[in-house]
């Protein structure tokens, strides 16, 4: 049964998330037994959480597949290999799908049909993955005791839950009874690294719904760059774990600058950070203005292609978080 009993103790302390650590090795070995586990390892927390889990548990029975759609974050695919391939020896199949993803995208511009693109795409190259590996039994997901009170229990961002009829195997779930807060606490124990652990929610689409209208390469690497110094100074400046979500946008629109004395046509980059408990609503974190203005300049010294920056200062609502 899928429901979390009345009784059940939050695990809040390393001593619980180390007791929860071992039931679930033993529970996940009498039923993995000796055969081969797949598991989609988008580098989130869940997957992440899981993935460390079942190492534990069962080493290399267990196959990652992590799949670079060309969208992730600076640095967060390159860190999902150090992580699990080179510290703890997992079993992963590395697969860059950026061109695929980008062809694919090319010239589409509405959100919607955009977000179905990624979805798809992503089903089917892990599932051209999977058919390719042998003697798979199971199939582990990264689903939380939210995503069951919240859905039919499939992880709709992780997209696995789409592959085909003759592409299903039996579900290992070892966190699924699970509140974010506490997966987090269980990451910590087993040894993942803090940034990974309290990583802040990304949609599943990852930068494709922050690269605005139809995605050009241009516009993904200045979006991929900003991105990256905003973290870095709001990681320095301690804000990380005071704001909720933070991040770039760059329009699909340009305005007037000037560099170096001559005209330039350029694109803008827009900040947002917002804290929220359920993401339903939001606000705007006052933010120093001497952050955002070192900021901003780093964006458009660092930046090619950049000309303005732009804090957005509305809450949700009338505005959703994201912009797409
Ligand atoms: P909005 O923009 O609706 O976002 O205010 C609320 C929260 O949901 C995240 N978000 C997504 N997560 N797939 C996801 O997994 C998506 O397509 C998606 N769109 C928005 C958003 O980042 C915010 O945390």
């Amino acid at each position: 049964m899928n429901m979390r009993p009345d009784d059940m103790v939050r695990i809040t302390t390393p001593e619980l998330a180390q007791k929860f650590i071992d039931e679930q090795v033993a529970e996940i070995r009498s039923q993995v037994g000796d055969k081969k586990v797949l598991l989609a390892l988008s580098g989130g927390v869940d997957s992440s959480v899981v993935a460390a889990l079942l190492i534990k548990a069962i080493g290399k029975q267990l196959v990652c597949v992590h799949v670079n759609h060309g969208l992730m974050r600076k640095g967060e695919s390159e860190q999902v290999i150090e992580v699990f391939r080179d510290q703890l020896d997992a079993n992963l199949i590395y697969i860059d799908a950026t061109d695929r993803f980008l062809d694919l995208l090319k010239d589409v511009e509405e959100p919607e049909t955009k977000r179905k693109i990624i979805g798809g795409e992503f089903i089917k190259v892990f599932d051209e993955e999977a058919r390719k590996l042998e003697g798979i039994s199971f199939l582990a997901q990264g689903t939380i005791y939210p995503d069951i009170l919240e859905s039919d229990g499939v992880k709709a961002h992780h997209n696995v839950g789409g592959l085909p009829e003759d592409m299903q195997f039996e579900l290992v779930e070892p966190v699924r009874l699970l509140f974010k807060d506490e997966v987090r606490v269980v990451g910590n124990q087993l040894g993942l690294p803090a940034n990974m652990v309290y990583r802040q929610p990304f949609p599943g689409p990852g930068l494709g719904v922050r690269c605005l209208g139809a995605i050009t390469r241009d516009r993904l690497a200045a979006l991929r760059e900003s991105d990256a110094i905003l973290r870095e100074e709001f990681e320095n400046a301690g804000l990380t774990s005071k704001i909720w979500q933070f991040f770039t946008i760059v329009p699909d629109f340009r305005s007037t600058g000037v560099r170096d004395g001559k005209r330039v046509f350029d694109w803008p980059v827009i900040i947002r950070a917002v804290n929220t408990v359920d993401a339903m609503t939001a606000t705007v974190p006052e933010v120093e203005f001497a952050l955002l203005r070192k900021i901003a300049d780093r964006i458009l010294a660092e930046v090619p292609g950049v000309c303005r920056v732009l804090y957005d200062l509305s809450p949700k609502g009338p505005a959703t978080i994201e912009w797409e």
